[in-house]
């Protein structure tokens, strides 16, 4: 059994082909195209998977897609737990992994999905990262796990994103307070700037790696050792019933089925919650309170996502 770095986490790592928490079937194979050789002017087949709870990862690697196609790249975006047969499978020239950093982590479907990996053989990788203010030594650390596998790791960066993480707590919401609109923009048209570069130097397969000096390290090696300490908030979800509309939204789109309907229609809460806030930042009527306190959400603001075109993820019918 592969060992995790964080303690108290809800969902244990499996072993490599055993049944998964988040209905992955076991994993099968990572494809491996010929590994990355290409000529100059020559496209690429570059399969990307992607997490995301409020859509700024969706954001970032909808506009990477866009960008690389504009180059003559044929890239596919694969979400990791509805698509991860046909990630597994498909063949390409290069993969990326695009997530929200979590506590200095890939959120837990990604770090499942990266301990199920198989060897590597020299497979090229590329990790774009997303927070809303520290990273730490997040893909540096993912690299270190991937190398032992054989992959080869070229290129981490990440880019700074509106916070979504806003856990009612005093001062400024726990963390970071939800950003108002022009705030919120001008956070994106930042990344927006970026995006172009960081293509540019992945299709040429330039090497850059992040978080790699002693400070990041250090505070990346913090996260991951503290950042249970959240999980307390896992039992403190409830449904305003004044407030929901039933639209279900919440059942379909959390993650880890964690949401069920019983014979009274009441939504419920069971103990698979991995804390994405997804559920809180995305019911329509910001029914979903996390502590009795977010019932005001002028104070406590949820995130509503990057732009109203990305839809929330949602997992079942
Ligand atoms: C469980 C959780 C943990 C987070 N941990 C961090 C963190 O350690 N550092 C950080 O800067 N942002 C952190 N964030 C904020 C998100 O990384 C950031 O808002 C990201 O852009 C959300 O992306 P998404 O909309 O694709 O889910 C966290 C968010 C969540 C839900
Ligand atoms: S998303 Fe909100 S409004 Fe819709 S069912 Fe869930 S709690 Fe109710
Ligand atoms: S219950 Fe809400 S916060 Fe917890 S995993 Fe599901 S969507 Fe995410």
């Amino acid at each position: 059994m592969h060992s995790v770095q964080t303690k108290n986490r809800q969902f244990t790592p499996v072993q490599a082909g055993a049944p998964l928490n988040w209905r992955m079937p076991p994993f099968v194979h990572l494809k491996n195209a010929e590994p990355y050789k290409r000529e100059e002017g020559e496209s690429m087949r570059i399969n990307i998977g992607y997490f995301t709870s409020t859509g700024n990862t969706l954001w970032l690697a909808l506009k990477a897609q866009e960008i690389m196609e504009q180059q003559g790249h044929a890239v596919k975006l694969y979400e990791i737990i509805n698509d991860q047969n046909a990630f597994v499978e498909d063949e390409c020239d290069l993969t990326g992994f695009f997530y929200p950093v979590w506590g200095s982590n890939p959120p837990d479907p990604m770090v499942e999905f990266r301990q199920n990996m198989p060897e590597g053989n020299g497979k090229k990788i590329f990790l774009i990262g997303n927070c809303c203010a520290l990273y730490g030594d997040t893909g540096f650390h993912w690299k270190k796990i991937m190398d032992k596998k054989g992959y080869d790791v070229f290129y981490t960066n990440h880019f700074i994103m509106p916070t979504n993480f806003n856990l009612p707590f005093e001062p400024e919401n726990y963390w970071k307070r939800v950003p108002l609109e022009a705030e919120r923009n001008k956070i994106l048209s930042k990344a927006e700037k970026k995006i172009p570069n960081v293509c540019a130097d992945i299709l040429k397969g330039k090497k850059n790696l992040d978080g790699t000096g002693p400070i990041a390290r250090l505070e990346g090696a913090l996260q991951r050792e503290t950042y249970w300490i959240g999980s307390g908030y896992k039992s403190h979800f409830s449904i305003n019933k004044e407030r929901c509309i039933d639209c279900g939204l919440c059942y379909r789109m959390c993650p880890s089925e964690n949401i069920s309907i019983n014979v009274n229609g009441d939504k419920v809460f069971g103990n698979k919650c991995m804390l994405c806030v997804k559920c809180y930042n995305l019911c329509p009527v910001n029914a979903v309170l996390i502590c009795e306190k977010s019932i005001d959400d002028k104070k406590y603001r949820r995130y509503k996502g990057p732009s109203s075109e990305i839809k929330p993820v949602e997992y079942r019918k």
